[in-house]
């Protein structure tokens, strides 16, 4: 079987609906034909400064999201970061292996590291892409389901893989490939539909968070900006606003965009924004009360996450073991 490892940072309360759609729902379709390995990268969120005890509240609330959202942990590994120490010991031999100028190019770091000013930004932020790096190819990662903005992160995955492979051997690492939804890689702000929606710049009328209550949810669909127009039709460029909700509904129902178009010819665009509201309300609900579930039983998911810790460990430590073999670290007896 191929092997699939993805990751969220634990950076808020509750997912938004492009974790949702772009990446989480991938990673439950995926678990059924792959070996699937999915984590909370706690290490990834420190390069924001977070309050302690909230991040480690988010980091239980991320775990609980991926389970409510149907990641069966008897079928696929969840754990957290950190309780695989592996992760920032391959992160360090990447580092060596990753040029000044290779990690300056990340328009993350960029964007990121522009927003704060100099002083504001951290070393962690600028090598954030090799501990992601790490992450996926410790697990010997053939496919990696993320949303858009993680391609060029996953271009210096496959670049650093390649180089290990090239400077310590074939077969140092497998080269890992993107696995990215177009249809769901990119759904954009509420608010401003020309921009993706993030839980770091999004305004919160702009976001779909899953674990919101419902009314807000809904109320946040049908205040969409769209445009002045009244077709309802398909054009990215020209109705940004309206193809996001129909990519929304779209990923909700199944239906092709063409019939959901053909389905409300003639209709306003406020006939649209009511059915997706109950459409998402609908889906989302179920994943909502399993999350709150997980929430309320800390011991029952801690149990979850350790499991998949020390069955994840096993499998990093091989990895791990190979890379420092390859460069020469001495063995301890
Ligand atoms: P993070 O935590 O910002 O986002 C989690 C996942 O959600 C996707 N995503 C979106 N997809 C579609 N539309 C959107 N508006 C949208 N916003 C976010 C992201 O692409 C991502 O798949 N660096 C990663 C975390 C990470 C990781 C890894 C991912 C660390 N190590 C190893 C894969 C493999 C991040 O910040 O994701």
């Amino acid at each position: 079987k191929q092997r699939v490892f993805s990751a969220m940072q634990p950076t808020s309360d509750s997912l938004q609906l492009g974790n949702y759609l772009g990446a989480l729902v991938q990673w439950v379709k995926l678990q059924e034909t792959h070996e699937a390995i999915y984590s909370v990268v706690d290490l990834h969120a420190l390069t924001v400064a977070p309050e302690p005890a909230v991040l480690r509240d988010r980091t239980r609330r991320t775990a609980a999201q991926f389970l409510a959202a149907g990641v069966d942990p008897e079928r696929s590994l969840l754990f957290v970061q950190s309780h695989v120490p592996q992760h920032a010991e391959l992160a360090w031999i990447l580092s060596t292996f990753t040029g000044m100028g290779e990690a300056g190019r990340m328009t993350q770091f960029k964007d990121k590291s522009a927003k704060v000013g100099e002083s504001g930004t951290n070393v962690g932020l600028f090598t954030y892409p090799v501990l992601m790096a790490a992450d996926i190819l410790l697990y010997d990662t053939n496919v990696v389901p993320v949303g858009e903005d993680q391609r060029q992160h996953l271009e210096l995955s496959r670049d650093l893989a390649q180089r290990l492979n090239t400077r310590l051997g074939e077969g140092t690492v497998v080269v890992p490939e993107p696995h990215i939804v177009k249809e769901v890689a990119k759904i954009q702000d509420l608010q401003e539909p020309t921009k993706k929606m993030s839980k770091s710049a999004s305004s919160p009328k702009g976001l779909i968070e899953i674990l919101e209550d419902p009314k807000k949810i809904a109320k946040n669909i049908k205040s969409a900006t769209t445009d002045t127009d009244t077709v309802i039709s398909y054009d990215e460029d020209a109705k940004p606003g309206i193809s996001n909700l129909l990519r929304i509904y779209s990923a909700f129902t199944g239906k092709a965009i063409d019939e959901i178009v053909a389905e409300y010819e003639g209709k306003m665009y406020g006939h649209l924004k009511v059915d997706l509201a109950d459409v998402v309300v609908e889906a989302l609900t179920p994943v909502h009360d399993a999350a709150m579930e997980w929430i309320e039983s800390p011991e029952r998911l801690d149990t979850v996450l350790a499991d998949g810790a020390a069955k994840a460990s096993a499998i990093a430590q091989v990895t791990l073991d190979r890379i420092y073999d390859r460069v020469g670290l001495l063995p301890a007896l």
